[in-house]
């Protein structure tokens, strides 16, 4: 089978740069068509600037960056420095980038390559909130028929919320725009905070990171160190949960993943609840399913997955 052409939509972040290393060491199943940033753990200035230091990091000055949307459809951006730090990418010490920014706008860009490509050929991968996607979708609407899949990190259904009792981050950013690749129609996968919480970076896992011994094992394992405080500190667990990551694995090997076909609609009403993703997990409606949404996975097969191929790099 050749490579899957994809586009990562992202706000690194320390689990979106380890996300984008894994699609860069992967080759033969993933054709990277570009990185387009959106605001949300941190500020578009610095979600470009970090996207660019994470494709120098792997010797990648090649990749196409590009800026997308400042701040969500219908809110004030949030932003996540209590998990990632000031910059978004605290832990290693990495180079300003030098690489620049493609001049054309995230969203003329995604609306552009699913247009030059034939149906069904381009799969859209967003790891953060989902406002260039959905002003896509809003500004070009006969690009949504040509995307092959969506496979998307965000949301919670067992686990419920990481940034409000009810919602998970990306989705809570911008609910609206949530709401909008949710109706969409594309067929969806998604890797809510049910799986990614059981992708945790034990000790073990870490120091397998920090042995390969390459600037890019070592960086891994700094960022990883430095973003667990926050959730060892809140659930107790045994280190950092790779939350985006799981998107790119997904690509590689879908057989480490597990979930179920249902309906998901997201939350866009109510301040209590809002950016909550209502997953129909048990069949309680007659809504149609228009979403995988992700349950489990083989966590020692995902981290050795990870750990091979970010030697690679
Ligand atoms: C998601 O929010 C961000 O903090 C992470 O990068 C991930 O995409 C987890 O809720
Ligand atoms: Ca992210």
């Amino acid at each position: 089978m050749p490579p899957r052409k994809i586009i990562i939509d992202t706000d690194p972040g320390q689990d979106d740069a380890v996300a984008i290393l894994l699609a860069l060491a992967s080759p033969e199943e993933i054709d990277l068509l570009g990185i387009t940033c959106v605001a949300g753990n941190v500020a578009l200035p610095l979600t470009t600037r970090n996207a660019r230091m994470v494709c120098e990091l792997a010797t990648r000055r090649d990749v196409a960056i590009y800026a997308g949307c400042d701040r969500p459809l219908g809110r004030d951006l949030v932003t996540a420095e209590y998990v990632h730090g000031k910059t978004g990418l605290d832990g290693p010490d990495l180079p300003e980038p030098q690489m620049l920014l493609q001049d054309q706008h995230a969203v003329e860009f995604i609306i552009e390559t699913l247009r030059a490509h034939a149906p069904g050929t381009v799969t859209l991968c967003p790891i953060g909130p989902l406002t260039n996607i959905a002003t896509a979708f809003n500004n070009a609407p006969d690009i949504i028929d040509k995307v092959q899949e969506i496979i998307l990190m965000g949301g919670a259904y067992f686990e419920v919320g990481n940034v409000t009792p009810a919602a998970e981050f990306n989705i809570y950013v911008d609910p609206q725009a949530a709401d909008i690749v949710f109706r969409s129609g594309v067929p969806l996968i998604v890797m809510p905070l049910d799986v990614t919480h059981k992708a945790l970076v034990t000790v073990e896992r870490n120091a397998a990171f920090r042995s390969l011994g390459t600037p890019v094992g070592i960086a891994v394992a700094q960022m990883t160190e430095f973003f667990e405080r926050y959730d060892r500190e809140k659930y107790g667990t045994l280190g950092a949960p790779l939350h985006d990551p799981c998107v790119t694995a997904y690509l590689i090997r879908p057989d480490l993943f597990s979930g179920r076909h249902v309906n998901v609609q997201v939350e866009v009403t109510s301040e209590l609840t809002m950016g909550m993703t209502v997953a129909d997990w048990w069949g309680v409606t007659q809504n149609a399913p228009n979403a995988v949404f992700i349950g489990d996975l083989n966590a020692d097969g995902f981290f050795d997955l990870l750990t091979e191929r970010l030697a690679r790099l």
